[in-house]
């Protein structure tokens, strides 16, 4: 029988499909059924921090598939307990246990309140805005966009929304050297009249990816963490897109120096794009009934196996010294562009978690702007993705950890052609 084409596809699937058929990933590339080459500058979804089928990982996967695929999490298994004694042994010493029961980032965070929840005995989940936390029905409530939330009326209680880090855009019109930190202080009044009376959490991802790559200045992280202290709130730490090195340090808790109360990730894990999630907390939150969360793929054998040998590989010496490397020469690359095209308003790292602000002469946001970039980039075999799920002005990379300063250059190559072939003197 013939293969479905992308019409007839079309009719099949639910939702928007493109016309490319990926067959094969090597690294930081992959090839579509026509033979086209892409340069995977957004890792699959994020999650294939070692980029497509790194070969230590998949002999790790080959080699667990014969001796034991799945168990249920009522057992151990040798991966299991490995990739939880390593979680434990490389986030913040705080964090002492592991919960492994989630198989996505959506339902890790949605554990991660349920047992602040339950350790408080509160109700409030404060997120920032523009924060992205999942997908479920709970957490595209707690997502900091309107958007997001429109289609689902019906959403749950107990979600506060505050004003981000955002100082390229500064909700309180101030600038990060005399602002004192008003976007944490003003926490206080949106707990004393925003809230229900009851706050059990702030959900926040150190780095808000699909929001924009906002990345919050020093000192805004201790200040929170002192807020969180000083009122009893569970601070949980959302490293989905995070950890294992994307920012070039192991966790963005350890970029920023600030100890979480909870930290969840999942996405990069494996490495390979398998999936697993994991939870962890400090030692005050252990107890904790297991029934009261896990999913059917929670704690899978491959998956753990291919995450032992994953922070195997981000903790050898000089793996995040390569990622800062790597990921400096992409930023300084594109940050010299910026002379040139003053559409390229602000270019964001650290290390291989970039993003790239597109604005208007008027310094507005340039949503169009960026979706036009995203095509000349695809257009150019370059990978990326536009942040607020597309409608966004600020253009999303982060390639694989195992990036080399060659293709570096030639991402930056691509993107400056793609600026030029839209740029025109009316877009100055
Ligand atoms: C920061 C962050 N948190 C949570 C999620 C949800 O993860 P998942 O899609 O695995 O449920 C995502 C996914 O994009 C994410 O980027």
């Amino acid at each position: 029988m013939a293969e479905p084409d992308a019409a007839r596809m079309a009719q099949v699937a639910q939702y928007q499909l493109g016309d490319a058929v990926l067959v094969r990933g090597e690294g930081v590339r992959s090839w579509d059924s026509t033979g086209r080459e892409y340069l995977d500058c957004v890792s699959g979804t994020f999650n294939l921090l070692l980029g497509h089928g790194h070969p230590e990982v998949m002999a790790a996967v080959r080699e667990q598939s014969e001796e034991l695929v799945f168990a249920s999490s009522s057992f151990r298994t040798g991966p299991t307990d490995r990739v939880m004694r390593d979680l434990v042994e490389i986030s913040p010493a705080n964090l002492t246990r592991v919960n492994l029961r989630s198989s996505g980032g959506s339902t890790a965070n949605e554990g991660a309140i349920k047992i602040a929840r339950h350790h408080t005995g509160r109700r409030d989940v404060i997120v920032p805005f523009r924060g992205h936390v999942g997908q479920t029905m709970a957490t595209s409530a707690f997502n900091g966009s309107s958007r997001m939330r429109a289609p689902f009326p019906a959403y749950a209680a107990g979600v506060l929304h505050v004003p981000d880090a955002y100082c390229f855009r500064c909700f309180y019109r101030q600038t990060p050297d005399t602002c004192g930190m008003l976007c944490v202080e003003r926490i206080e009044d949106f707990i004393t009249y925003a809230s229900s009376g009851s706050v059990a959490c702030v959900l926040i991802e150190p780095i808000s990816g699909m929001g924009g790559n906002i990345v919050p200045p020093p000192g805004y992280f201790e200040a929170l963490r002192a807020l969180c202290d000083e009122h009893g709130i569970v601070l949980i730490f959302d490293e989905i897109q995070t950890a294992f090195g994307r920012t070039g340090e192991m966790f963005a808790a350890d970029l920023f120096g600030v100890q979480p109360h909870m930290m969840t990730v999942a996405k990069g894990l494996t490495g390979s794009g398998l999936p697993l999630a994991a939870i962890l907390t400090e030692e005050r939150m252990a107890d904790w009934d297991r029934s009261l969360h896990g999913f059917t793929n929670g704690g899978h054998a491959l998956g753990a196996a291919a995450a032992v040998k994953t922070l195997e590989i981000v903790r050898r010496p000089g793996f995040l010294e390569n990622v800062r490397a790597v990921g400096a020469i992409l930023v300084e690359r594109l940050r010299a562009m910026r002379k040139e095209y003053p559409m390229l308003g602000d270019v964001r790292g650290p290390g291989l978690m970039l993003g790239v602000e597109l604005v208007e002469p008027d310094g507005g946001k340039a949503p169009e702007r960026a979706a036009a970039l995203q095509r000349a980039l695809y257009a150019r075999g370059v990978l990326t993705r536009v942040s607020e799920h597309g409608a966004g002005n600020v253009i999303e990379l982060r390639p694989p950890l195992i990036l080399t300063p060659a293709d570096a250059r030639l991402i930056a190559d691509r993107f400056g052609e793609a600026v030029e072939s839209i740029d025109s003197p009316d877009s100055r």
